[in-house]
């Protein structure tokens, strides 16, 4: 199979993922993938836009809790064409695919780890590809699964959110927390989106969410949620940013809420990056809100979940796929770097400059 391309190659762990950019995140010629050195049920798949995600930041900085081994390709998540399919393979050459970041990539486990969506090529075992629905793009193809599937986790699987409640969402300008939006319309609930920045939260109004407060040190967000919810507060809260944002959130609660530990965008650097015990942790909740509150604190890691049990993932997926045939489910991607842009498309997701996906596309 000829033809040639370039892939991201992480050759070591940087100190933060900007310092990893500058000094170890380096591009690579790639050669299209040999068919004689692959398994009968490997696919190749020429990557026509990768997602940008948060996981794929701090994994460069050797701080996710799943790591890949140096050197490796990141990309958790991209979509693509099937270019050539081994004998065992469902899918056929010119299928439009999407890749399953659980089953395939830099976070997955086993032999296909190191072939990551940053790349001209990949290759993943046929069952951790997913046929692109006809009418999507490639770019929201790359930004369906980890999303959907973590708000998901989150909010249905963990929070039992219904048509009844009004959810507090944090971060929900960012990848998971606008797909935390579009799910919690999805059920019927009633969503507050939190963000620092009004005109980002102008366009997550735009994608669902009934009310916008923005965050501050200069805004009382519990004067804000109490006003919205006629002095109640929320039943339901995604906390997707962590740090300061979190004991704040438990005054803004109903009695019995459901508070969701879902990440930690505003304290990466939390344990020194490196998860060493005894670092200072920024992420303190008071136990004597959530005991007189009579909380449900719940921790929400999607991925760790799935691997203890299997099983939960045929729920949501099931839920997932029929939210899409029925057409109320569409990932909000919006903007594609080009390869050559790699650095400005890190930046910005380490900045936090868009709202929903953000993508990159390898060459041709
Ligand atoms: N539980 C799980 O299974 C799971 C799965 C995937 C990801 N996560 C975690 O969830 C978190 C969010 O992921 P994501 O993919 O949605 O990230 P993202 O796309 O980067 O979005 C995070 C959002 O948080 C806000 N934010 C960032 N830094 C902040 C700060 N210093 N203070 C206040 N707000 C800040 C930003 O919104 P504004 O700029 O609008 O304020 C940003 O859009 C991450 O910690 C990630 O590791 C958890």
């Amino acid at each position: 199979m000829a033809g040639t391309g370039r892939r991201v190659v992480v050759e070591a762990f940087g100190e933060s993922p900007m310092e990893a950019l500058e000094n170890h995140v380096k591009v690579v010629a790639q050669a299209a993938p040999d068919p004689a050195d692959l398994a009968p049920d490997d696919v190749i798949v020429a990557v026509r836009s990768a997602a940008v995600g948060w996981v794929d930041l701090l994994m460069t900085s050797g701080q996710y809790q799943h790591m890949a081994t140096v050197p490796y390709t990141p990309g958790l998540e991209y979509a693509g064409d099937v270019i050539w399919a081994g004998p065992s393979a469902t899918q056929k050459v010119g299928d439009r695919v999407l890749a399953d970041g659980i089953l395939t990539g830099p976070r997955s486990i086993g032999a296909h780890r190191k072939w990551g969506g940053f790349a001209s090529y990949a290759v993943a075992p046929t069952a951790a590809l997913r046929t692109l629905p006809p009418a999507w793009t490639y770019d929201q193809g790359a930004c369906l699964l980890g999303n959907y599937e973590t708000a998901y986790h989150c909010l249905i699987a963990r929070g039992k959110l219904t048509a009844a409640d009004t959810v507090l969402v944090h971060g929900a300008s960012g990848s998971t927390g606008l797909a935390a939006v579009h799910i919690a319309k999805m059920v019927g609930a009633t969503v507050i989106a939190t963000g620092r920045n009004v005109d980002k939260l102008a366009r997550v109004a735009e994608q669902g969410a009934d009310h916008t407060v923005r965050v501050g040190d200069d805004v009382d967000m519990r004067a804000e949620v109490k006003d919205l919810t006629g002095g109640k507060g929320v039943d339901v809260v995604y906390d997707g940013v962590g740090g300061p944002i979190s004991a704040a959130s438990l005054r803004c609660v109903k009695f019995g809420a459901r508070y969701l530990v879902v990440g930690w965008a505003a304290t990466p650097f939390v344990a020194k990056g490196r998860g060493q015990r005894g670092a200072p942790n920024a992420n303190q909740l008071p136990t004597n809100l959530i005991m007189m509150k009579g909380l449900d604190v719940l921790g929400c890691p999607t991925v760790i979940t799935t691997h203890h049990d299997p099983s939960v993932r045929t729920e949501r997926l099931a839920a997932i796929e029929a939210w899409i045939a029925q057409g109320v489910l569409t990932p909000f991607v919006e903007r594609a770097y080009a390869f050559d842009e790699l650095h400005e498309a890190m930046w910005a997701k380490w900045k936090s400059l868009h709202v929903g996906g953000c993508v990159l596309h390898p060459d041709p």
